[in-house]
């Protein structure tokens, strides 16, 4: 761990087009190269704030956020930022595996693509580096060109997670991305996790105690929309 902020959120407060404030004056330093765990009880925020740090909820208008959150020496509140950009440096893996409707290979390859990469071969090694990474090479390797949805949920949210990789984010978010998997899978993603973040800040949030006993450098609890000690 180190000691240097990657993401600070300072009098964070968020409200929901209808339903009002969700999130209250949350104060939250998120280290470099750490593990950060958010836990608390269902419907107290944790995705709601999770979901403030890459702005994703600006995809369903009439939300509103008081307060900032300071990203490279930014307020990413404020306008003018490049979502799209902001969105590949603080990458989010979601609890139910969200595979393009492509093959395996193209999953991978599709930021890469996106950013205009167009050499085959090193599009084919970033898609192995990647996969690899993400513990599923050895499973997919001889059906690269099958559908990712023939996938199994666990092998889904590896390839998630080798595509959130291959575009090189800062920051990945993971919002309880192992609670529908299966023990094996949820082992396999928890080492990945430790393995990444001397590249990369993780925050994820948790409902599994022993999992955040287990990976977690910080470990920090909501109530209510607040953070509490
Ligand atoms: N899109 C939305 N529009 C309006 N209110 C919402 C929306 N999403 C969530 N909420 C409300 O915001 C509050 C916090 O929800 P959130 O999903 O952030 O909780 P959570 O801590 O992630 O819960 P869980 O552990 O069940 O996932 C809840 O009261 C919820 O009803
Ligand atoms: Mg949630």
């Amino acid at each position: 761990m180190n000691n240097s902020i990657e993401i600070d959120v300072q009098d964070l407060s968020f409200y929901y087009k209808n339903d009002g404030l969700v999130l209250n004056n949350i104060a939250l330093s998120i280290y470099k190269n750490s593990i950060t765990a958010i836990m608390g009880p269902s419907g107290c925020g944790k995705t709601t704030l999770l979901r403030c740090l890459n702005r994703i909820h600006d995809l369903y208008p009439g939300n509103k956020y008081n307060g900032s959150i300071v990203f490279q020496g930014r307020n990413i509140l404020e306008n003018g930022e490049d979502m799209v950009e902001l969105r590949r440096k603080i990458g989010m893996v979601f609890q139910k595996p969200t595979p393009l409707p492509l093959s395996i290979f193209d999953n991978v390859a599709y930021g890469l693509k996106l950013q205009g990469e167009r050499d085959k071969e090193e599009i084919s090694a970033t898609v192995e580096k990647y996969l690899t990474m993400a513990s599923l090479w050895d499973e997919v390797k001889d059906k690269l060109e099958s559908e990712a949805r023939e996938l199994s949920t666990g092998q889904q949210q590896r390839l998630v997670i080798a595509r959130a990789l291959a575009v090189k984010p800062m920051v990945l978010l993971f919002d309880e991305a192992t609670s529908a998997l299966d023990p094996s899978s949820t082992s396999l993603i928890e080492q990945l996790i430790e393995e990444i973040k001397n590249r990369i800040t993780v925050v994820m949030v948790t409902h599994n105690v022993q999992q955040a006993e287990r990976i977690a450098d910080i470990k920090r609890y909501m109530e209510n929309g607040i953070l509490v000690q």
